[in-house]
Formats: C-alpha cells, sequence, structure tokens
C-alpha cells in the first residue's frame, strides 16, 4: 500500500487482510506496543480541527515506535498562511516526514497532495468528501461488533451531504454482499447524487426515508451523523437541518436487540448521553478502533507492494 486516498482502492482481500493486521495491532497495543516504525517520521498535517483523528494517528504511530512531527492548525500556523500553495508545502514536507497524514478543507485535497510528495500521504478528510480511514474502522466496528458484514441493513442519518464519512463508508459496504442501506436526512442535505449512481452501478440496494422511527425498528447499524454548521452555505440551511433527527431512549426501545449504534463523533446533541449505557450504544468502541487501523494502514503505508504508488491510476477509481 502506498497512498490512502479514497475508499473506492480497496478491494474485498484487502479489507479482510486490513482487518486481520488490526486484530494483531490490538492485541500488540494492549501489550505496549511494538517497534515496527523504529526511526520512521510521521507528518501530521491538519487544516480542519480533529481530535480523534489525529490523536489516533499519533498514538499509532507512537505505539509503532516511529514520532511525529506536527504543527497546530496547519491553516493558520503553517506557512499557507504566508501564501504557500499546497504542493510546495507537500513537496517541502515529504523531504522531512517518511508518512503525511493530511486533513484539509478542499475536496480533492488528499489527491493533490500525493501527486506531488514523495511519500505516502493518507487522506484524514478532505472537505465534504471523503475519509477513507474513518470509514475503514466503521467497517472494522461494524465487523468486530456483529460478526459479518454482508446481507446487514445499514442506516445512516443526519448530513449526507457534506457527511464525508457517510460517502466513504457507502462506497466500502458496496463491496458486501447483498448489504441494504437507509439514507435518512433532513431536506437540506441529502445524500449525493454522485453517491447514489455509484450505489446504482454496483447494484447495491438502497432506500430514501424521512421517518426515523421506522428505519430504526429494521436495521442491524444505525449511523448518525453531526449536522455540520460549519459546512453548510448559510446560517439558515444549518438551521432547517439541526434537530430534525435525534436518537433517544424512545428510539433506542426501537431498536433491534442486537443492533448498534455508530457515529463518527464529535456529536452535537443528535445522540442523548442517555443513550451511552445502552450495550448498542458503540460508538466510543469505534472512536477507539481507530488506533488499531492506524497502526495497521501506517504498517502498510510504510511496505511496499499492496497498492500502486501510480496516483493516475487511483484518479480513475
Ligand atoms: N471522526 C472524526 O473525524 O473525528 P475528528 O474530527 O475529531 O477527527
Amino acid at each position: 500500500m502506498y497512498h490512502v486516498l479514497s475508499a473506492h482502492q480497496f478491494d474485498r482481500q484487502q479489507l479482510d487482510e486490513l482487518f486481520k493486521t488490526a486484530e494483531i495491532m490490538e492485541f500488540n497495543a494492549r501489550k505496549g506496543g511494538l517497534n515496527l516504525l523504529g526511526g520512521k517520521i510521521m507528518a501530521a498535517l491538519f487544516f480542519e480541527p480533529s481530535t480523534r483523528t489525529r490523536f489516533s494517528f499519533e498514538s499509532a504511530m507512537m505505539r509503532l515506535g516511529g514520532t511525529v512531527i506536527s504543527t497546530e492548525n496547519a491553516a493558520q500556523f503553517s506557512s499557507a498562511i504566508k501564501g504557500e500553495t499546497l504542493e510546495d508545502s507537500i513537496r517541502v514536507i515529504s523531504s522531512y516526514a517518511d508518512v503525511i497524514v493530511m486533513r484539509h478543507n478542499e475536496v480533492g485535497a488528499a489527491m493533490r497532495a500525493a501527486k506531488v510528495a514523495t511519500v505516502p500521504v493518507i487522506n484524514a478528510g478532505d472537505g465534504a468528501g471523503e475519509h477513507p480511514t474513518q470509514s475503514l474502522l466503521d467497517l472494522y466496528t461494524i465487523q468486530k461488533e456483529l460478526g459479518r458484514v454482508d446481507g446487514l441493513k445499514v442506516a445512516m442519518v443526519g448530513d449526507l451531504t457534506y457527511g464525508r464519512t457517510v460517502h466513504s463508508l457507502a462506497y466500502l459496504l458496496a463491496k458486501y454482499q447483498g448489504v441494504k442501506l437507509y439514507f435518512v436526512a433532513p431536506e437540506s442535505c441529502p445524500i449525493p447524487e454522485k453517491v447514489k449512481a455509484f450505489l446504482d452501478e454496483k447494484g447495491v440496494e438502497y432506500f430514501e426515508e424521512t421517518d426515523l422511527e421506522k428505519v430504526a425498528e429494521i436495521v442491524d447499524v444505525l449511523y448518525m451523523t453531526r449536522i455540520q454548521k460549519e459546512r453548510f452555505p448559510t446560517q439558515s440551511d444549518y438551521e432547517r437541518a439541526a434537530g430534525v433527527y435525534k436518537i433517544d431512549p424512545p428510539l433506542l426501545d426501537r431498536m433491534k436487540s442486537n443492533s448498534i449504534i455508530l457515529h463518527p463523533l464529535p456529536r452535537a446533541g443528535e445522540i442523548a448521553p442517555e443513550v451511552d449505557d445502552d450495550p448498542r450504544a458503540a460508538y466510543f468502541r469505534q472512536a477507539k478502533n481507530g488506533v488499531y487501523i492506524r497502526m495497521a494502514l501506517l504498517a502498510y503505508c510504510l511496505e511496499e507492494g499492496m497498492v500502486s504508488r501510480d496516483t493516475t491510476a487511483l484518479e480513475s477509481l
């Protein structure tokens, strides 16, 4: 594996291998880590805020014996503020680090970075585009919690237009057999046509619903997302979407006893805190899995051979 730019680049065999490696990483992390990447440096280049992605990547690198270089809020405190292009920053950082983990506000920024980087680039979220490493840990969590992915009914709820985690997860779930997707979004942030076109092409069954109570009764996975204030064009667009859907104890009562609730987090009121103690609330376990998946990804990225370094091939996915 070289760059990690999109959920599209993974096939089933790679996903199975990655998840097996993540299990091994979890075992090793519990024992204090291992020195697989001793002497290697990871640059954390975050142009947008992050808690989970950044800390879990940093934790993952350190648990593998590597070190991390970073700047607080790259949009403000890197030379981007002086007008340096993303490409120039990446060219330079490539000579300081062995892998670059980058979050950026623009769709396609990770691909732009990968085109000029001389080290692997990992997309830690590109605007409203994709968040492939989040979707990998989401899928890993589903498999770990429910024992399978094939044949599951998965609902995605909330900000489906700008929710990059949802886009990447839909792309990954399309690689499994018999998965049914239920999209539940406020009117102003539906699932994008691009995602639906992809699902149509792959023959994945999906439904656009408005009644969360009805959907909650039938699904195995309820994947909730935050209405992302920072991505809506206007305050009134945001206000029309905020608070429309919420998971609270009455909704929980309707859910199947063997279902799970996931959320990429952070949350902003769409899951009531009273839900947290229910065993079906898997979102904090999900966040923890991020360390193991990212340990596996870092190990793969710093090894040769699994996926082409050729960004032209990745662009056509
Ligand atoms: N899930 C996720 O991307 O969280 P952060 O924004 O805290 O990294």
